[in-house]
Order: structure tokens, then C-alpha cells, then sequence
């Protein structure tokens, strides 16, 4: 891999650094842990390892074997009059105990079109509000895993989820390390802020403060000329909630193209998954484009089936599900990661050649992992 260190490798392969570093100086090479290594190296460590070093990287491995069906991920079909205005979907990421939770929690209860019906009853790991934008019902879509843990596993993976990142701060403690990670990994993904200045609630609350604080960081409040918009909120006395889902509205259709086209086989993301007693396999999925229904054959990682069955945040039964809406998936064969693509082909044999193809390679990856750490143990050991 081009530009990759041995840090970046060892990760990969499940190993400790420091074993490779003495190594390659047994074999005359003097290399550090994390500058990046060039491909000689890789084979000659290969060549110690017993180990033919894999120069695709998984992802293109992916992107051959859904070639080899006609199929590609991440694009469109069409033209431009196919494509129809979706959602955003949003990630709410801050400091531990700032009120992400909470937020989230709140949020679900601010939607306007379900407040009588009583709102979300399902956690099913993202969820679908209205909000109401001058005068306009716009939906937003949110991706309710705790932290930022679903995001960075996504953008490792190289999926990118999320359109608008709220950076939750609560105003009595200001920003804190967390606040400064997440913030840039939004900038690092270039998912534009809204700064949700929380716990506004409280007596000591500084919303001034943590502006003032964020413009240091290059976040600056429209107010002071920026182009960030910051709305204080307090998650726990429902303050503000309205402004806040403004606000991301008013940031979407700001600096953002958020359309996909409907008319195709539905793509997306695998947003939380689990095994489920009486249901078998169960998956959130996001919807990214195309129209997900029921009785679509599907891969879902190296799980596969047709889906039997689509449940909404409320439990209730959907059967379909557009560009950014979120839906839990029954009808798999095996639960897929989190993060990981999921794609409607033509049929269940396709869906099962190509879940195959892929299980076969993740064992045929593990195995080599273990020759390579068995190899490398024997090393340090002699
Ligand atoms: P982690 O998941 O641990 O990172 O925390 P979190 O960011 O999800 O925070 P959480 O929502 O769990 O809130 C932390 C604490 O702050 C809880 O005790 C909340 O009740 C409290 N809290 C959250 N929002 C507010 C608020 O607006 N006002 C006040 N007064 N307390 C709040
Ligand atoms: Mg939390």
C-alpha cells in the first residue's frame, strides 16, 4: 500500500510494531515505526513473513468482485433529472458527558409530524425527525450510535455517512479534548459544523465562552462574521430544539448538494447490526440511494438474503425506503459490520456468489494474519 507505514501495517495484521521494526534490522533495514515504507521493503518483510504482501487493498479487492457482476458502489445511476433532494443525515459527536445522549434523546421527541403519536419507540440505531423550516416540512436524518465511534469505523472503511456533524459543547465546561478530536474529524471528512452550545440551563452556563473558545479552533459563530451557526440549547429543558434542527437545515441548503436518485437498486450503509433470538440476523441500514423494498435480494457485507421484512424507528412495517431513510433489515443470512456497504442485485444467486466470494477472502485474510503473527512470534522468540 502507497504511502503506508509500519504502524499502518501492523494495525492491519494485527500485530505489535516494535517486532517488525527488529525485523527488517535483522535483515538490514533500518526503518521507524511510522514513516512510510516503499514497496520493496513490503516484500522483502513479506518474503520473511512467508507471506505474499497484499498490494490491493481490500477496498479495490471489492470493487474487481462487484465489477465482475456489472455492479459499482457509490455512484448514481442516471443523469441529473433522475436526481431527487434527500434528507441530510447527521451525527452528533462532543465531549464525554456533554449531553450527546441526551440530545439525541430530545431531538427524537422535537419532531413535529410524531409528537402525538408519541414519538420514537425503537432504538434502532438512526432515526428520521421533521422539522419544520419556513413554513416547509423537511426531514433529517440522524445516526443515533453513541460517540463517534459508528462514524470513524465508517470513514475507515471509507464510507462516508454523514452530511453534517453537530458538535455538541456543554456551556459550563467549555471545550474539552474530545470537543477538539471530533472537531477535526469532521473537518477532516469536510462535513460542515453546527455547534449545538448545550446545558444552557445551567447557572454557570458560558455560551460566550465556548464561542470564543471554537473561533480559536477556526469554528467561527456567524455572529462574529463566521460562517458557522452555533445555537444554544439545553437537552435536558428542551430549549431551542426547533433553532437547532433550523440550523441544520439552513447549513444543508447552504453547502451542501444533497440528492440522489430514487429510481435505482438501493446502496447504503450498514449503521448497526445484531443477532436477533427470534428474527436471525438484523441490520440498520441507511439508504443512500435507489429505493430499498421488500423482497429485494441483497449483500449486506458477506451476509446476504432477500428482505423479508423493513421496520421505521417506530416499529411499524415499511415496505420501502427512499434515499437517507434509515430501515431495520429482516431476511439475512449472516449480520454484517457496522459500516460496511450493503447493495440490491439481481437476484439471490448473485447475492450469494458474491457474499461467498467475500467470506472466502475474509478467512483467506485471517489465516494469512495468523502464518504472519505465528511467523513473527517464532522470530522474537528465537
Ligand atoms: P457520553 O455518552 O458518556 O460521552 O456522554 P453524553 O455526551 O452522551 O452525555 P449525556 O447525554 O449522557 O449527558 C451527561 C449528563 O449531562 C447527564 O447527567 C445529563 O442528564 C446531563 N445533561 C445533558 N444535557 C443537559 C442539559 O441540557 N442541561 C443539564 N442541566 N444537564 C444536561
Ligand atoms: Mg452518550
Amino acid at each position: 500500500p502507497r504511502g503506508a507505514s509500519l504502524t499502518d501495517f501492523a494495525e492491519r495484521i494485527g500485530v505489535d510494531v516494535s517486532s517488525l521494526v527488529q525485523m527488517l534490522f535483522s535483515l538490514g533495514e533500518m526503518v521507524t515505526a511510522t514513516e512510510s515504507v516503499n514497496d520493496e521493503t513490503f516484500e522483502l518483510l513479506g518474503e520473511e513473513l512467508n507471506y505474499v504482501v497484499q498490494v490491493v487493498s481490500p477496498e479495490d479487492e471489492d470493487r474487481e468482485l462487484l465489477e465482475s457482476f456489472d455492479l459499482e458502489f457509490g455512484e448514481d445511476e442516471g443523469d441529473e433529472g433522475d436526481l431527487a433532494i434527500r434528507p441530510p443525515v447527521v451525527t452528533v459527536m462532543g465531549h464525554v458527558d456533554h449531553g450527546k445522549t441526551k440530545l439525541l434523546d430530545a431531538l427524537r421527541n422535537a419532531n413535529v409530524v410524531d409528537k402525538e403519536a408519541g414519538g420514537i419507540t425503537q432504538h434502532i440505531g438512526a432515526y428520521q425527525v421533521t422539522a419544520e423550516v419556513d413554513g416547509d416540512e423537511r426531514r433529517i436524518t440522524f445516526i443515533d450510535t453513541p460517540g463517534h465511534e459508528a462514524f470513524t469505523a465508517m470513514r475507515a472503511r471509507g464510507a462516508q455517512a454523514t452530511d453534517i456533524a453537530i458538535l455538541v459543547v456543554a456551556a459550563d465546561d467549555g471545550v474539552m479534548p474530545q470537543t477538539v478530536e471530533a472537531l477535526n474529524h469532521a473537518k477532516a471528512a469536510g462535513v460542515p459544523i453546527v455547534v449545538a452550545v448545550n446545558k444552557i440551563d445551567k447557572p454557570e452556563a458560558d455560551p460566550t465562552k465556548v464561542r470564543g473558545q471554537l473561533t480559536e479552533y477556526g469554528l467561527v459563530p456567524e455572529e462574529y462574521g463566521g460562517d458557522s451557526m452555533f445555537v444554544d440549547v439545553s437537552a435536558k429543558s428542551e430549549l431551542n430544539l426547533d433553532k437547532l434542527l433550523e440550523a441544520v437545515i439552513l447549513t444543508a441548503d447552504a453547502s451542501l448538494d444533497l440528492r440522489a436518485n430514487p429510481h435505482q437498486d438501493a446502496q447504503g450503509l450498514v449503521v448497526e447490526a445484531h443477532l436477533d433470538r427470534g428474527r436471525g440476523p438484523v441490520a440498520t441500514v441507511l439508504v443512500q440511494r435507489g429505493t430499498l423494498r421488500v423482497g429485494d435480494s441483497i449483500v449486506a457485507g458477506a451476509g446476504y438474503g432477500r428482505v423479508r421484512a423493513m421496520l421505521d424507528e417506530h416499529g411499524d412495517n415499511i415496505t420501502e425506503a427512499d434515499p437517507s431513510r434509515p430501515a431495520m433489515v429482516l431476511g439475512l443470512t449472516a449480520v454484517p459490520g457496522a459500516g460496511q456497504t450493503f447493495i440490491v442485485v439481481e437476484d439471490d444467486r448473485m447475492a450469494r456468489q458474491i457474499a461467498e466470494k467475500r467470506e472466502s477472502r475474509e478467512r483467506a485474510a485471517m489465516q494469512a494474519k495468523r502464518r504472519v503473527r505465528r511467523t513473527l512470534e517464532d522470530f522474537m522468540a528465537s
